[in-house]
Protein backbone atom coordinates (compact mmCIF):
# COMPACT_ATOMS: atom_id res chain seq x y z
CA UNK A 1 0.00 0.00 0.00
CA UNK A 2 1.54 3.29 -1.17
CA UNK A 3 0.13 6.53 0.78
CA UNK A 4 0.90 9.74 -0.25
CA UNK A 5 0.73 13.19 1.62
CA UNK A 6 1.28 16.59 0.67
CA UNK A 7 -0.72 17.93 3.33
CA UNK A 8 2.08 19.10 5.43
CA UNK A 9 4.55 21.46 5.07
CA UNK A 10 6.64 18.36 3.86
CA UNK A 11 5.96 15.31 1.03
CA UNK A 12 6.44 11.89 2.04
CA UNK A 13 5.05 8.64 1.42
CA UNK A 14 4.42 5.38 3.10
CA UNK A 15 6.41 1.98 1.99
CA UNK A 16 6.88 -1.58 3.33
CA UNK A 17 10.47 -1.17 4.53
CA UNK A 18 13.12 -3.83 3.43
CA UNK A 19 15.91 -5.48 5.27
CA UNK A 20 18.68 -2.82 2.91
CA UNK A 21 16.91 -0.04 5.14
CA UNK A 22 18.71 -1.14 8.34
CA UNK A 23 21.17 1.68 8.39
CA UNK A 24 18.83 5.05 7.89
CA UNK A 25 16.49 2.89 10.23
CA UNK A 26 19.11 3.12 12.84
CA UNK A 27 19.46 6.75 12.16
CA UNK A 28 15.65 7.96 11.96
CA UNK A 29 15.52 5.60 15.94
CA UNK A 30 18.69 7.94 17.05
CA UNK A 31 16.74 10.86 16.51
CA UNK A 32 13.67 9.67 17.57
CA UNK A 33 13.30 6.93 19.83
CA UNK A 34 16.13 6.53 21.59
CA UNK A 35 15.73 11.03 22.90
CA UNK A 36 11.63 11.04 23.31
CA UNK A 37 10.36 7.60 24.04
CA UNK A 38 8.34 7.83 27.15
CA UNK A 39 10.54 5.02 28.74
CA UNK A 40 14.31 5.62 27.11
CA UNK A 41 13.72 9.45 28.23
CA UNK A 42 13.83 8.75 31.70
CA UNK A 43 16.67 6.81 31.02
CA UNK A 44 20.69 7.73 31.66
CA UNK A 45 22.95 8.54 29.10
CA UNK A 46 25.20 5.77 30.03
CA UNK A 47 21.87 3.18 29.85
CA UNK A 48 20.15 5.13 26.20
CA UNK A 49 24.44 4.56 24.93
CA UNK A 50 22.81 0.69 25.06
CA UNK A 51 20.10 1.15 22.66
CA UNK A 52 22.44 2.82 19.79
CA UNK A 53 24.42 0.20 19.77
CA UNK A 54 21.65 -2.31 19.76
CA UNK A 55 21.07 -3.76 16.56
CA UNK A 56 18.96 -6.52 16.83
CA UNK A 57 15.55 -4.38 16.49
CA UNK A 58 17.02 -3.48 12.58
CA UNK A 59 16.74 -7.36 12.35
CA UNK A 60 12.84 -7.03 12.83
CA UNK A 61 12.67 -5.59 9.39
CA UNK A 62 13.70 -8.78 7.82
CA UNK A 63 10.11 -10.18 8.65
CA UNK A 64 8.78 -7.91 6.08
CA UNK A 65 5.81 -6.88 8.26
CA UNK A 66 7.04 -2.94 8.93
CA UNK A 67 6.77 0.07 7.09
CA UNK A 68 8.61 3.55 6.63
CA UNK A 69 7.85 6.97 5.81
CA UNK A 70 10.45 8.45 3.12
CA UNK A 71 10.90 11.99 1.42
CA UNK A 72 11.17 12.25 -2.11
CA UNK A 73 15.03 12.19 -1.17
CA UNK A 74 14.78 9.23 0.26
CA UNK A 75 15.22 9.90 3.77
CA UNK A 76 13.41 8.06 6.20
CA UNK A 77 11.37 10.00 8.63
CA UNK A 78 8.93 7.59 9.50
CA UNK A 79 8.68 3.91 10.54
CA UNK A 80 6.61 1.15 12.19
CA UNK A 81 8.55 -1.98 13.32
CA UNK A 82 6.28 -4.74 13.37
CA UNK A 83 6.78 -8.26 14.53
CA UNK A 84 4.76 -11.53 14.61
CA UNK A 85 3.91 -12.89 18.24
CA UNK A 86 4.90 -14.32 20.03
CA UNK A 87 8.00 -12.92 20.76
CA UNK A 88 10.77 -12.60 24.17
CA UNK A 89 11.40 -8.85 24.87
CA UNK A 90 14.92 -10.13 26.05
CA UNK A 91 16.15 -10.38 21.89
CA UNK A 92 15.02 -6.60 21.27
CA UNK A 93 15.53 -4.22 24.49
CA UNK A 94 18.97 -4.08 25.74
CA UNK A 95 17.92 -2.72 29.15
CA UNK A 96 17.19 -4.82 31.86
CA UNK A 97 14.31 -2.66 33.76
CA UNK A 98 12.49 -2.30 30.25
CA UNK A 99 12.44 -5.82 30.24
CA UNK A 100 11.13 -6.61 33.55
CA UNK A 101 8.43 -3.85 32.84
CA UNK A 102 7.13 -5.04 29.51
CA UNK A 103 7.07 -8.47 30.47
CA UNK A 104 4.66 -7.08 33.63
CA UNK A 105 2.78 -5.93 31.23
CA UNK A 106 2.51 -8.82 29.29
CA UNK A 107 1.62 -11.44 32.29
CA UNK A 108 -1.03 -8.42 33.68
CA UNK A 109 -2.77 -8.22 30.15
CA UNK A 110 -2.99 -12.04 30.02
CA UNK A 111 -3.66 -12.01 26.23
CA UNK A 112 -2.61 -15.40 23.82
CA UNK A 113 -0.74 -13.50 21.60
CA UNK A 114 -0.24 -16.68 19.06
CA UNK A 115 -1.18 -15.21 15.33
CA UNK A 116 -1.38 -11.08 15.76
CA UNK A 117 1.02 -8.54 14.94
CA UNK A 118 2.77 -6.71 17.30
CA UNK A 119 3.56 -2.59 16.53
CA UNK A 120 6.75 -2.81 18.02
CA UNK A 121 7.74 0.37 17.64
CA UNK A 122 6.24 3.35 15.71
CA UNK A 123 8.29 6.63 15.41
CA UNK A 124 8.29 9.75 13.45
CA UNK A 125 11.44 12.51 12.64
CA UNK A 126 10.75 15.48 15.14
CA UNK A 127 10.57 17.77 11.89
CA UNK A 128 7.76 16.03 10.68
CA UNK A 129 5.28 15.35 13.37
CA UNK A 130 1.70 16.14 13.82
CA UNK A 131 0.80 15.41 9.88
CA UNK A 132 -0.56 12.65 10.47
CA UNK A 133 2.63 10.76 9.46
CA UNK A 134 1.79 8.48 12.81
CA UNK A 135 -2.00 7.37 12.10
CA UNK A 136 -0.73 6.20 8.38
CA UNK A 137 1.77 4.10 9.26
CA UNK A 138 -0.36 2.56 12.20
CA UNK A 139 -2.67 2.22 9.53
CA UNK A 140 -0.99 0.69 6.55
CA UNK A 141 0.40 -1.72 9.28
CA UNK A 142 -3.52 -2.22 10.26
CA UNK A 143 -4.42 -3.40 6.26
CA UNK A 144 -1.35 -5.80 6.26
CA UNK A 145 -1.89 -7.31 9.19
CA UNK A 146 -5.54 -8.22 7.91
CA UNK A 147 -4.09 -8.63 4.81
CA UNK A 148 -1.80 -11.23 5.59
CA UNK A 149 -3.79 -13.20 7.56
CA UNK A 150 -2.97 -12.29 10.94
CA UNK A 151 -5.59 -12.63 13.51
CA UNK A 152 -5.54 -9.15 14.80
CA UNK A 153 -3.02 -6.29 15.65
CA UNK A 154 -1.65 -5.37 19.09
CA UNK A 155 0.47 -2.23 20.58
CA UNK A 156 1.63 -1.52 23.61
CA UNK A 157 1.46 2.32 23.48
CA UNK A 158 4.39 4.01 26.30
CA UNK A 159 2.74 7.10 24.45
CA UNK A 160 -0.32 9.31 25.10
CA UNK A 161 -0.14 10.09 21.61
CA UNK A 162 0.30 6.30 20.26
CA UNK A 163 -2.79 5.38 22.09
CA UNK A 164 -4.63 8.39 20.43
CA UNK A 165 -3.23 7.38 17.17
CA UNK A 166 -4.58 3.85 17.63
CA UNK A 167 -7.40 4.72 18.86
CA UNK A 168 -8.11 6.65 15.87
CA UNK A 169 -7.93 3.45 13.73
CA UNK A 170 -10.26 1.33 15.47
CA UNK A 171 -8.04 -0.30 18.34
CA UNK A 172 -9.35 -0.58 21.68
CA UNK A 173 -7.65 -0.16 25.26
CA UNK A 174 -7.58 -3.53 27.01
CA UNK A 175 -4.86 -3.09 29.53
CA UNK A 176 -3.52 0.18 31.11
CA UNK A 177 -1.25 0.85 33.74
CA UNK A 178 0.08 3.95 35.43
CA UNK A 179 3.31 4.64 35.75
CA UNK A 180 3.26 5.89 38.98
CA UNK A 181 1.88 2.24 40.19
CA UNK A 182 5.44 0.24 38.73
CA UNK A 183 7.06 0.64 41.84
CA UNK A 184 10.55 -0.95 42.47
CA UNK A 185 11.61 -2.57 45.70
CA UNK A 186 12.49 0.19 47.55
CA UNK A 187 9.29 1.82 46.81
CA UNK A 188 10.11 4.49 43.64
CA UNK A 189 8.20 4.33 40.81
CA UNK A 190 10.80 3.06 37.92
CA UNK A 191 9.66 4.90 35.23
CA UNK A 192 8.78 8.50 35.24
CA UNK A 193 7.97 9.97 31.75
CA UNK A 194 7.42 13.77 31.68
CA UNK A 195 3.13 14.66 31.29
CA UNK A 196 1.09 14.05 28.73
CA UNK A 197 2.66 10.17 29.07
CA UNK A 198 1.01 9.22 32.31
CA UNK A 199 0.37 5.73 31.16
CA UNK A 200 0.76 2.85 29.46
CA UNK A 201 -1.72 1.14 27.20
CA UNK A 202 -2.35 -2.22 25.27
CA UNK A 203 -4.80 -2.15 22.94
CA UNK A 204 -6.08 -4.64 20.44
CA UNK A 205 -8.35 -5.06 17.22
CA UNK A 206 -9.29 -8.49 16.05
CA UNK A 207 -10.09 -9.45 12.94
CA UNK A 208 -12.94 -11.53 12.23
CA UNK A 209 -12.78 -14.63 9.85
CA UNK A 210 -14.64 -12.94 7.54
CA UNK A 211 -12.87 -9.67 7.49
CA UNK A 212 -9.82 -11.80 6.82
CA UNK A 213 -10.70 -14.07 4.00
CA UNK A 214 -12.60 -10.68 1.93
CA UNK A 215 -8.84 -8.92 2.05
C1 LIG B 1 4.21 9.32 18.96
C2 LIG B 1 4.63 9.80 17.56
C3 LIG B 1 5.03 8.61 16.71
C4 LIG B 1 3.42 10.50 16.91
O1 LIG B 1 3.80 10.84 15.57
P1 LIG B 1 3.00 11.94 14.70
O2 LIG B 1 3.25 11.64 13.26
O3 LIG B 1 3.31 13.29 15.19
O4 LIG B 1 1.47 11.61 15.06
P2 LIG B 1 0.21 12.01 14.18
O5 LIG B 1 0.45 13.31 13.47
O6 LIG B 1 -0.22 10.86 13.34
O7 LIG B 1 -0.84 12.28 15.34
C5 LIG B 1 -1.96 11.47 15.54
C6 LIG B 1 -2.63 11.92 16.85
O8 LIG B 1 -1.79 11.70 17.98
C7 LIG B 1 -1.97 12.77 18.94
N1 LIG B 1 -0.72 13.53 19.03
C8 LIG B 1 0.44 13.26 18.37
N2 LIG B 1 1.40 14.13 18.76
C9 LIG B 1 0.83 14.95 19.66
C10 LIG B 1 1.32 16.07 20.41
N3 LIG B 1 2.60 16.48 20.32
N4 LIG B 1 0.46 16.69 21.25
C11 LIG B 1 -0.81 16.30 21.36
N5 LIG B 1 -1.34 15.24 20.67
C12 LIG B 1 -0.51 14.58 19.84
C13 LIG B 1 -3.10 13.62 18.39
O9 LIG B 1 -4.34 13.09 18.86
C14 LIG B 1 -2.95 13.40 16.90
O10 LIG B 1 -4.12 13.63 16.17
P3 LIG B 1 -4.44 15.15 15.65
O11 LIG B 1 -3.17 15.67 15.03
O12 LIG B 1 -5.56 14.94 14.68
O13 LIG B 1 -4.81 15.91 16.89
C15 LIG B 1 5.80 10.84 17.67
O14 LIG B 1 5.43 11.85 18.58
C16 LIG B 1 7.13 10.21 18.11
O15 LIG B 1 7.88 9.69 17.28
N6 LIG B 1 7.44 10.28 19.42
C17 LIG B 1 8.72 9.74 19.96
C18 LIG B 1 8.80 8.23 19.92
C19 LIG B 1 7.62 7.61 20.64
O16 LIG B 1 7.23 8.00 21.74
N7 LIG B 1 7.04 6.59 20.01
C20 LIG B 1 5.88 5.86 20.52
C21 LIG B 1 6.26 4.77 21.46
S1 LIG B 1 4.79 3.82 21.93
Amino acid sequence: MVFNSSQGKFNWKIEKCTGEDKSRMQELLERTMYIDEPLTSTLDDVSKGLYKNETAILDILDQGHSFKAITPEGRIVGAAINLACPFSYETYEPFQEVVDFLAHVSRETKLNSHGLLDLYNLGVDPDFRRQGMAKALAQATLDHAQRTGFTGLKVCATSHYTTAVCRSIGLQVIYTLAYEDYRSKDGRPVFTPPPPHTHLQVLLKRFSEESISKM
